[in-house]
């Protein structure tokens, strides 16, 4: 397993823009896809190259429970950073909590691509440190330090909401390929240990070492 080191933020987001282009083009695919600040230039590029989304259904991550911002939604976070400037159908794109059987343990099981981001704490979706790698797709209470990680994108601390439902690392590992994406200097470290040291449920994205699709892409 390596990580490959991107020249650049944007030769980043080009090169895993690329794989989803490819994922795009299959008669009919599934991707499931995480929010925050990593993949925003991904979404920026794929919005730009005007791809047809029309054969896709996606699922997202993760989102908050009882989240009184409603901008800062994660489902608001994705129209605005990417569906809405596509072509894709509203009744293919799902959220977890969205199905009407509640908890669904099909809910993203078995997609063409996974994508992820990587938490400070080695969070992967919400899955904390601690999450069993046998976890289904649950709520979660949020840790502080998430919590304060995003507390970024609320207007005060108190309004970061606490619980959140997750994909759980069970079907998050069910994925045909698997994709995660680090942004930066402050990620560096855990990224390594998630990807070279101890395979541990304390460092929860650890368990994609013994996924036989997957790659890491990294930038400073
Ligand atoms: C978001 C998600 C999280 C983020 C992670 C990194 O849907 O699943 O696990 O990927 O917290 O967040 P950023 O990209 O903001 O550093």
């Amino acid at each position: 397993m390596e990580i490959s080191k991107c020249k650049s933020y944007r030769d980043l987001s080009n090169l895993v823009a690329d794989v989803i282009e490819y994922i795009l083009a299959l008669p009919e695919s599934k991707l499931v896809l995480p929010t925050g600040s990593t993949p925003t230039g991904l979404y920026k590029e794929l919005v730009n190259r005007e791809l047809d989304w029309s054969n896709v259904t996606t699922y997202n991550l993760d989102e908050y429970v009882d989240n009184t911002i409603q901008n800062q939604s994660y489902r608001y976070f994705m129209m605005e950073n990417l569906f809405k400037h596509t072509n894709i159908d509203d009744d293919n794109i799902y959220f977890p909590g969205d199905t009407a059987v509640w908890p669904d343990m099909n809910y993203g099981v078995g997609v063409d691509l996974c994508l992820l981001g990587i938490g400070g704490n080695g969070h992967i979706a919400f899955n904390e440190p601690g999450s069993s790698f046998e976890s289904e797709t649950r709520m979660v209470d949020l840790t502080e330090e998430t919590i304060k990680d995003n507390s970024r994108f609320f207007p005060t601390i108190d309004d970061v909401p606490t619980q959140a439902i997750t994909m759980g690392l069970k079907p998050i590992m069910s994925s045909k390929r698997i994709i995660i994406m680090a942004n930066g200097k402050h990620k560096k470290d855990i990224l390594e240990q998630a990807m070279y040291g101890d395979i541990t449920e304390d460092i929860p994205a650890s368990i994609l070492q013994t996924h036989t699709n997957m790659e890491a892409f990294y930038c400073d």
